[in-house]
């Protein structure tokens, strides 16, 4: 997993949009995994003010969010659909056919679920996963005990969770307590993953993610068997890495190379 540290919330979205925008740059139809709550909001409005200033084109992307709020309508302002109208939909110039959220109201979920994963497959697949983290370790609604192995399904909220995002709804009774999630699997299946985190209260998250064993009981720590997983922290998020120190060793060695200071030595040197 590659670790980059940044100062601040905003140096986290700000890089982590630069990761977005070359992907959208290099392939204008790339698919694109998307996440809701506070941490990548800093991204999108980094997104948007590309595309306002600089003309970053979405208009070929195709996005698929990992979940949703079970019984919430797309117009409920705490649905995950509602939150991607507002904090990025609306802004730029993505075609909103090619725009997927699961539907938290859907019949027959079962079913539902399974179409979603067939429309992943058909799109070809997601490009770069963007991923925020649980305090207790989850990666979209994969609490604590999902199978590594997991697909699109519904879950149960933790207690946890359900506490943790509170603060959107004015009070926990009004926390729905089930989701729709893609799995694990799902997840892992992505071509590249970018992992999200700031402030301290996700510090043990991202340790145990990192640095710690994978397990169903830290779901995020399924990233480890992922080839290609790019974290990006703020310091606070970063505090309980223990191998933090090599992990900027490998930035700077990283810049080096790209800037071809660690090129074959010219002739005559
Ligand atoms: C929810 C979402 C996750 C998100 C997590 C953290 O549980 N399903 O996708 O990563 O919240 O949210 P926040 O970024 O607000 O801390």
């Amino acid at each position: 997993m590659r670790v980059i540290v940044e100062k601040d919330k905003d140096g986290v979205g700000r890089r982590a949009a630069q990761f977005v925008a070359a992907l959208v740059r290099k392939r204008p139809n790339c698919v694109l995994g998307l996440a809701t709550g506070s941490t990548p909001v800093g991204m999108y409005g980094e997104l948007i003010r590309m595309h306002r200033e600089e003309g970053l084109d979405f208009s070929r992307i195709v996005t698929f969010n990992l979940d949703e709020y079970v019984g919430l309508s797309s117009s409920h302002p705490q649905s995950y659909r509602y939150f991607m109208q507002q904090n990025l939909f609306d802004h730029i110039n993505v075609d909103a056919r090619d725009t997927h959220v699961p539907d938290g109201r859907a019949l027959d979920f079962e079913a539902y679920c399974e179409q979603y994963e067939r429309l992943i497959k058909e799109e070809g697949g997601i490009d770069l996963q963007v991923l925020g983290i649980g305090s207790d370790g989850h990666i979209a609604f994969n609490e604590p005990g999902s199978s590594l192995g997991s697909r699109t399904r519904l879950k149960t909220l933790t207690h946890e969770t359900v506490r943790d995002n509170a603060r959107f709804f004015g009070g926990e009774e009004e926390v729905p307590r089930l989701a729709i999630t893609m799995g694990v699997g799902t997840i892992l299946e992505s071509r590249q993953c970018l992992l999200l985190a700031s402030g301290a209260s996700k510090a043990k998250a991202i340790r145990d993610t990192i640095e710690g064993p994978i397990t169903a009981q830290v779901t995020a720590s399924a990233l480890q068997l992922h080839r290609d997983v790019i974290a990006v922290l703020d310091e606070e998020a970063a505090r309980l890495l223990e191998r933090r120190d090599y992990y900027l060793q490998v930035e700077r060695a990283q810049s080096a190379l790209q800037s071809g200071e660690l090129g074959a030595p010219t002739e005559g040197s």
